[in-house]
């Protein structure tokens, strides 16, 4: 597009906040880009929330989330989401391809994926991963991708 010199400066912010902004993602490019499991990568950002990709493999800590809801999003393979009841006993929820599930903030859980799975999560920025826990899999500051 043409864009004359004597363009407001507003336009030409816009259009630089456009290019920087209004990309494309390709999520299976981004995952083939790590290969680590339990450590959630930053790949998008929007509102306030991050749009993250991890890698699952065997089984996470149980924690919660004080403050935050969780969606993990399966773009490929499968897991079991173990959560606890306000009794504390123990049910699973098997999420598969193309599924999502939301985990309320407060509910204890920990995802299990018997092989490898590709999840997307969206959450807002700042969620720990082992949320009130702080384990060897704690990821303070997760990496863009
Ligand atoms: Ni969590």
């Amino acid at each position: 597009m043409l864009e004359s010199s004597a363009a407001p400066a507003a336009s030409r912010r816009y259009n630089r906040r456009v290019e920087r902004n209004l990309q494309k993602v390709n999520i299976r490019e981004k995952l083939a880009s790590f290969s680590e499991h339990w450590s959630p990568r930053v790949a998008g950002e929007l509102n306030g929330q991050h749009v993250k990709l991890v890698k699952l493999q065997g089984e996470f800590v149980w924690h919660h989330h004080q403050n935050e809801d969780e969606l993990f999003l399966v773009i490929s393979g499968s897991f079991r989401l173990d959560y606890r009841n306000a009794r504390g006993s123990e049910h699973s929820l098997k999420v598969g391809e193309g599924e999502f599930v939301i985990v309320p903030r407060g509910v204890e859980h920990r995802p299990v994926a018997d092989s490898e799975a590709h999840i997307l999560l969206f959450e807002p920025a700042g969620t720990l991963n082992t949320g009130n826990v702080e384990s060897a899999m704690t990821v303070k500051t997760p990496l863009k991708v």
